[in-house]
């Protein structure tokens, strides 16, 4: 949870989209963050403060006089935030910031605004291709605001052009960078996940009970903390992280191909996904006929994927794991070095709070040289972020001993 024990300020300004943000609000909270909404005078003609105060547990702050105005407000709120998110940012706004005005606690609080700020511009298609709404943008984004550049699609207005405020997830994702050390920045990370499909007729295959969760935990955790990340899976009912390069592949040899593709240039290979061992030896052209009291199906073994791009890892680092019905450290020690792996992420999988399909998962990290780190029942992405924890810094060290690093 990158916002765990994070305070963010959310500033909403009077267009369509405030209801979105909302939503903003439910996922920060839902993520751990502790949020504070202020709201211009004009977004309080679109939404109801209640609606923020509901969601987010917390007063909303809307005037810089009067009554329920704290004295000092407008200069406390933007400094004891993690980040400043503005959703939506509408032309009105940008262009009271970009030109230093502070009319109302809103713009007070940003000029006094000391920490990371992502800018969130939703307008009319004409208003985003107006000349004065880019200078002052780019006026903006000089000072280190970030800026989500809106969606295309269907406006307020009728019209269909760009001026759409991103949806609440991709504001979330971006508002997560900034409170999240960047680590992994400039580390190429190529992670595999799910199941894999071995096909016995048109119909019919032999897969696994995989979700891909763990695997697509890892993907979007890594993001968070700057890797560009290739995510390899296989069958998955669950959405792309953003900003992940998706490659889909269904049974092991499409995911060997995949993963030998993308390894030459990572830095790093994280192999999350439940492959498949055996695969029928013969597909079947047509779909087969029931009828006979016995079937018998021949199995041959898929290639072992780790092993084989590990035998020729070089400088990269490669992480496995091992699912387990016992025996868990000695069978995954085993794997550990019969597979060449730098880290094995070791879980029991016959219980039902974790392994596969569920949200949480109990690991132990096994590496060559450190003792064993048995980790408590915790989230997936948790668990993600404790393995990325071993990573970072030792693909730090790897870049720095290269020459020129
Ligand atoms: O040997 P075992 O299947 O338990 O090893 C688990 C690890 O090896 C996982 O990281 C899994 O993704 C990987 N694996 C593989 N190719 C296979 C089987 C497993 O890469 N055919």
């Amino acid at each position: 949870m990158s916002f765990a024990g994070k305070q963010v300020l959310l500033g909403v300004s009077g267009g369509i989209a405030a209801y979105k943000a909302a939503e903003v609000v439910r996922r920060l909270v839902g993520e751990g963050a502790r949020v504070k909404v202020v709201m211009t005078a004009a977004a309080r003609e679109f939404v109801q403060p209640l609606t923020f105060e509901a969601l987010s547990g917390q007063p909303v702050a809307c005037r810089l006089f009067g009554p329920g105005t704290q004295p000092l407000e407008h200069v406390a709120l933007g400094q004891e935030v993690d980040a400043v998110i503005i959703a939506p940012a509408t032309a009105n706004l940008i262009g009271k910031l970009a030109a230093g005005l502070g009319d109302d606690l809103l713009t007070t609080v940003m000029l006094a605004a000391t920490r990371p700020v992502l800018l969130c511009p939703a307008m009319n298609d004409r208003m985003w291709d107006n000349p004065v709404v880019r200078e002052n943008l780019d006026r903006l984004s000089a000072r280190g605001y970030q800026v989500l550049p809106p969606a295309s699609g269907d406006l307020a207005c009728g019209a269909v052009g760009p001026g759409r405020l991103p949806e609440p997830e991709l504001i979330v994702e971006a508002a997560a960078r900034l409170v999240t050390p960047q680590d992994l920045a400039g580390a190429r990370l190529v992670v595999t996940a799910g199941p894999t499909h071995e096909d016995l007729d048109p119909v019919r295959f032999l897969t696994n009970r995989s979700t891909g969760k763990m695997g697509y935990a890892v993907a979007k955790m890594a993001r968070r903390r700057g890797a560009v990340v290739t995510l390899v899976t296989g069958p998955s009912s669950l959405a792309a992280p953003h900003g992940v390069e998706v490659v889909p592949v269904r049974s092991a040899r499409e995911m060997l191909a995949a993963v030998e593709k993308h390894f030459d240039a990572a830095d790093a290979l994280i192999m999350a996904a439940a492959v498949g061992d055996y695969r029928p030896e013969s597909l079947a052209e047509t779909k087969l006929k029931r009828g006979k009291d016995h079937l018998e199906v021949s199995l041959v073994q898929n290639p072992d994927i780790l092993k084989a791009v590990a035998a020729r890892k070089g400088r990269r680092l490669v992480v496995g794991f091992a699912a387990e019905t016992g025996a868990l450290l000695a069978e995954a020690g085993r794997k550990l070095r019969e597979k060449n792996l730098d880290l094995i992420v070791a879980n029991e999988v016959n219980r039902p709070d974790a392994g596969f399909a569920a949200d949480t998962n109990e690991v132990v990290l096994l590496s060559r040289q450190e003792p064993p780190v048995a980790l408590p029942l915790m989230s997936k992405e948790e668990v993600a972020d404790r393995i990325l924890d071993w990573l970072a810094p030792r693909l730090a060290a790897r870049r720095q001993e290269e020459p020129g690093g």
